[in-house]
Parts: C-alpha cells; structure tokens; sequence
C-alpha cells in the first residue's frame, strides 16, 4: 500500500505542546498537596496487586475539602480489574456528583525494586479523568511519583491528554 503524502494536498499540521512541572521532592510543595500525596501513599498501601505487584495509591481532594482516595483492584480475570485513578475517580463522582475535583495525587511502585522515577496515570485513566474536568469546569492540577523522589504536575488533565476527546464531538 502506498502511505506516501508526497502527491496529497496536505492542508495543515497539529504540532503538540505540553509543559509540565517537576519538584525535587514532595516538601518542595503546598503542605496541602504534601497531605494529599500523604493520603495517596497511605491507599498505595491497600492496593489490591496480586499479579503484578505493583501498586497504585491515588487521592483526590474535593471543593468541600475533603479526600477521596483510592487504589488498583486486580482480578484473576486480568481486564476486570481497575486502576488507582478510576476507583478513586468513580468514588468521588458517585457519592459527591455535584463537587468539583480541587486536585489530585498519585503514587505508584512495584514491591519488585524500588520506584524513584514519577509515574504518570494510564491513557484510559487520563481519558476518565478528562470527562470530570470537562464536567466542572474547571481544571483538575495532577501530582504524580513513583515510590519516593522527584513529583511532576500537570497543571490540568489536558496537558496529560492533547487532543482529548469529549462530549463536544458527540
Ligand atoms: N495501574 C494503575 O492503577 N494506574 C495506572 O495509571 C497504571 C496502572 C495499575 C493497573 C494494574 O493493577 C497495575 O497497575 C499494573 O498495570
């Protein structure tokens, strides 16, 4: 199959630009992201990963002020398992469905060796995540890590997901 434009009329290019911030180490933040992040590690530790064995804590602070957390359930029947971001996520959009997502903090890592390098949340968890921003509003600033280490945020799920597809199209 011929798959060059060489003869097409290309009428446009999308160039993608993302810029997130990286932190040396969680104290270098806002002691309310440090309790955030302390919430999530505190769910990391619950985290249902018999079969990967790696963990995902994650914990989301609401307008009221208040912090819903959650983690990865795994399953013996691999895709019916979920992960961190989504039970936390689903959680929070189900017992306060009129509440705004202030923020959100994650944190994963393998019991295999220990993870320094941040860790960012899947494709299918950015896409889920996007539909709560687009639904309030208002972004939703994302602070990930690994284990220990350095902390990038992304000031919005946007920058984690360009192109995102919403409700608009529909
Ligand atoms: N996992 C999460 O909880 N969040 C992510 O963003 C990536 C992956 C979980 C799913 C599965 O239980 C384990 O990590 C390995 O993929």
């Amino acid at each position: 199959m011929e798959t060059s434009t060489t003869n097409t009329r290309l009428v446009g290019k999308i160039k993608i630009e993302t810029e997130l911030e990286v932190f040396e180490s969680v104290s270098d933040l806002p002691t309310a992201v440090q309790n955030l992040m302390d919430k999530a590690h505190q769910a990391r530790e619950y985290a249902y990963a018999p079969y990967s064995f790696f963990k995902v804590g994650a914990a989301i602070l609401m307008e009221s002020g208040q912090i819903i957390t959650g983690n990865n359930q795994e399953n013996a029947a691999f895709p019916s398992g979920l992960c961190a971001e989504r039970v936390a996520a689903f959680a929070a959009g189900s017992q306060f469905p009129n509440e705004k997502f202030k923020a959100m903090a994650l944190t994963a890592g393998s019991s295999k060796h220990k993870t320094k390098t941040p860790i960012p949340p899947c494709g299918a968890c950015r896409q889920s995540l996007a539909e709560y921003e687009v639904k309030q509003g208002a972004p939703i600033p994302i602070y990930f890590m690994g284990e220990s280490g350095k902390v990038v945020k992304a000031n919005s799920v946007k920058d984690l997901l360009p192109l995102i597809f919403d409700n608009s199209y529909l």
